[in-house]
């Protein structure tokens, strides 16, 4: 059955973990969905790890729509959220509210998702009395990697603490069904999952939280420009496909592939008839 922000509630509500991986593409969204992943975020760690960006600053809501849709198209069950990009929400309520509705739209999301605490509330409030359901996103969040002046884990100290669960709260309170929270230590984590009615999901955030994510391409071992500690590398496919085409390279070489099951037939009289 197609799982919803409804099924979300329902989990964490029953105390049973909620499973999330990143996808940007029909395929891998297939594979994600088949293996029974509660939901596919297309995040917009695709401006790393599918365009090449060194941040997610430059990803564009063509982007997102382009990759989203893919994606939906290849989840049967899992819930789809996709990425609210940089500058398509923090410019005005406006803005946000008809880049949601695109990625609804548009990229057949089954929800959104957007960076800040506090400071986004009226945003969420605004998005969601559209009917448009929002995953919020606090702790470090990305897209303000140059107010933040680099990747850091966040919450450490009691300001910066009080202010993560003032933050967890207000997007709870605007109306988000389940909020991300990135890098955080365990303990702080634990805290806001305990506090909040709504679902945490957690990433490089401890156990203490009610769902995990992870980008796919990282927990693959295929992304290889950098490794957050906290990934677990649960297969290691990129020495699996770069041994793959090293084969294709030799067998192309010495004439061994294609062989003639890869091929296809014609009668003899046509080609005969050629000549
Ligand atoms: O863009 C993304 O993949 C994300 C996850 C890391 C939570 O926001």
């Amino acid at each position: 059955m197609k799982n919803s922000v409804v099924t979300f509630q329902e989990m964490k509500d029953k105390g049973e973990k909620i499973t999330m991986l990143t996808a940007y593409d029909y395929s891998t969204a297939k594979l994600v969905d088949a293996a029974g992943i509660n939901s596919i975020l297309v995040g917009d760690s695709l401006g790393n790890v599918m365009l090449g960006y060194e941040d997610t600053v430059s990803v564009t809501m063509e982007d997102m729509i382009h990759h989203g849709a893919a994606v939906a198209r290849g989840a049967k069950n899992a819930l789809v959220i996709i990425d609210m990009p940089f500058m398509s929400y923090q410019t005005s309520t406006y803005d946000a509210v008809v880049n949601a509705g695109r990625l609804m739209k548009e990229g057949r999301a089954g929800a959104v998702k957007l960076e800040g605490g506090t400071e986004m509330a009226d945003v969420i409030k605004q998005i969601t009395r559209a009917s448009i359901p929002v995953c919020a996103h606090i702790g470090l969040t990305p897209q303000s990697i140059n107010a933040f002046g680099g990747y850091k884990i966040q919450g450490k100290t009691l300001d910066a603490a009080k202010k993560l669960i003032e933050d967890a709260h207000a997007v709870e309170d605007a109306g988000a069904f389940a909020v991300v929270l990135e890098c955080v230590p365990a303990a702080l984590a634990e805290i806001v999952t305990k506090e909040l009615h709504i679902p945490t999901i957690g990433i490089g955030a401890g156990s203490g939280v009610d769902g995990q994510v992870l980008v796919y391409a990282d927990m693959l071992a295929l992304f290889s420009d950098y490794k957050p500690k906290f990934v677990k590398q649960f297969a290691n496919l990129s020495e699996e496909v770069v041994n793959a085409f090293k084969a294709y390279d030799a067998e192309v070489k010495a004439g061994v592939y294609p062989a003639p099951e890869h091929t296809y037939a014609i009668s003899d009289d046509v080609i005969n008839k050629l000549y």
